[in-house]
């Protein structure tokens, strides 16, 4: 899988890559991940990124012409199967989403800043738009690194065995159950029995119980 960040703060994206699941992906020459810099594409002497809103609103936009050129040049290099623009009025992301754009190869993330982008890329170049939750970020590039660690966490190869991504919670629409470490007993708090009993039949089933029991008391809309 490859990703393509265009963003005006490429700084703010690059720890997040450069640590655990994301970097190991990148290690392993399973996943690239690649940041652009709206800023280099623009033909401003003062290389400008933004403008005022047409009809006097407050604030300002995504300046057309360098998000532009940025996206056509990526898009003359390679073909994308999505062209994904990170904003709050987007689809909200779930697992469900996050699984299906796992089998895509490439995708293209444009992160908005400041009032967001002109309309007309998002009517005739950005093919999905999603939100990470309702609440307004300063600027897509978290939702970014949200959207990529999702993502990247699913491309076979990744995590290995111990960190299985099938059993995480929302995988099967539930809420992933308990888990306890050593030792047995700590400080008086005791790990329940049955996860010592050795049986696994019993221990399969105590797990289902109680994914079901946290998704009914944490999570009932799920059940919907
Ligand atoms: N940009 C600003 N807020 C956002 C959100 N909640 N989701 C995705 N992109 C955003």
């Amino acid at each position: 899988m490859r990703i393509d960040i265009l963003t005006v703060l490429p700084g703010l994206l690059q720890g997040p890559f450069s640590e655990s699941i994301v970097k190991r992906g990148i290690e392993k020459n399973l996943v690239e991940v690649h940041l652009h810099d709206i800023r280099e594409f623009s033909k401003d002497k003062h290389k400008k990124v933004d403008d005022t809103p047409f009809g006097g609103a407050a604030g300002m936009v995504l300046a057309m012409q360098p998000l532009h050129d940025a996206i056509t040049k990526l898009q003359s290099e390679r073909e994308y199967d999505e062209v994904i623009f990170l904003t709050p009025d987007g689809k909200r992301l779930n697992q469900g989403r996050v699984n299906q754009l796992s089998l895509c190869g490439n995708i293209m993330m444009i992160c908005g800043h400041y009032k967001g982008i002109d309309q007309r890329l998002r009517d005739h170049i950005i093919t999905m738009e999603i939100s990470i939750g309702d609440y307004v970020l300063s600027g897509g590039e978290l939702a970014a690194a949200v959207l990529t660690d999702a993502l990247v966490r699913l491309v076979p190869g990744v995590i290995g065995d111990e960190m299985s991504a099938l059993t995480d919670s929302f995988q099967d629409g539930l809420l992933a159950p308990p888990v306890y470490t050593r030792p047995a007993e700590y400080n008086g708090w005791k790990v329940p029995e049955v996860l010592l009993s050795g049986n696994h039949e019993k221990i399969r089933k105590w797990e289902e119980d109680e994914a079901l029991k946290r998704t009914k008391e944490r999570r009932p809309d799920l059940f919907d």
